[in-house]
């Protein structure tokens, strides 16, 4: 069965898409089967991914508004053991039509169930707010990765992230666990890099991924060829930061 795993953080710029994207490259680069969830009405994890969004016919929107399956939606993408549950334009509103449907917190959850059995993991990338739709996302999940961008206010918000997480938890997911923080774009030159790191350990004891994603301009241009850093540069910073990320996570398997 598979480890399911939500990518939040309601601030938009932090890193998720990147980290989905290149997380579940390296996942399925060690030999995993993984799916990788759009559920980001912008698409970028799906584009990142050589997925044309505007030639799909179907995506998640269709799983969760309308009967379709997700083997009905699922695309393979360009790297192998890798799927892609897609994002489509009229995931935006579904924010909005969900809302009077029974059981709305529940669309993905159920829907991700069918395929559980099929893969090793399965990777969630949640859109820049905590609508609906990321409320799906951790209701599908058992386990929440928070990318945390090494800012000056990386640690607003947070607050506010892991109340809604506990709330989730006690209402509608009692299996959600908060899996750990990663920082991401880590500059080792600014001092300030170093007091976030030490802040986010006082908020995270014992929850922050040892790996740190490096500022690295290979993993800003690597979605624009419509490619992980596994095939655009997997010899630059980047690329090695989410490998190792990616031995990590595997090494918490238990
Ligand atoms: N480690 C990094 N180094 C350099 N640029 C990055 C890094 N991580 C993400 N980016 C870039 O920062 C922007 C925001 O990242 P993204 O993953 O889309 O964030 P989110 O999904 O949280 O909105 C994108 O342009 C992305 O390419
Ligand atoms: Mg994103």
């Amino acid at each position: 069965m598979a480890r399911i795993i939500s990518i939040v953080n309601q601030k938009g710029g932090v890193g998720k898409t990147t980290t989905a994207v290149n997380l579940a490259a390296y996942l399925a680069h060690h030999g995993k089967f993984v799916l990788l969830i759009d559920l980001d009405p912008q698409g970028n994890a799906s584009s990142g991914l050589g997925i044309n969004m505007r030639e799909l016919e179907y995506g998640i929107y269709d799983t969760l508004a309308s009967n379709l399956t997700m083997k009905d939606i699922i695309q393979s993408s360009n790297v192998d053991g890798l799927s892609v549950a897609p994002s489509t334009p009229d995931l935006a509103g579904a924010r909005v039509e969900l809302v009077d449907q029974e059981m709305r917190e529940f669309k993905l959850h159920n829907v991700v169930l069918e395929v559980r059995n099929d893969y090793d993991y399965i990777i969630i990338d949640c859109p820049p707010s905590l609508c609906l739709l990321t409320v799906n996302g951790m209701v599908a999940s058992e386990e929440a990765l928070i990318p945390v961008q090494t800012e000056y206010y990386a640690l607003e918000g947070l607050s506010q992230l892991l109340s809604t997480v506990d709330l989730v938890k006690k209402s509608l997911k009692p299996e959600l666990e908060i899996l750990g923080a990663v920082m991401t774009m880590y500059d080792e030159r600014n001092k300030l890099s170093k007091e976030v790191f030490n802040e986010l350990y006082q908020f995270f004891p014992n929850k922050i991924f040892r790996t740190v994603i490096p500022r690295n301009t290979r993993l800003a241009e690597a979605p624009s060829f419509g490619k992980s850093i596994l095939h655009y540069d997997k010899r630059s910073p980047g690329a090695k930061a989410y490998k190792r990320l990616a031995q990590e996570l595997i090494s918490l398997e238990n």
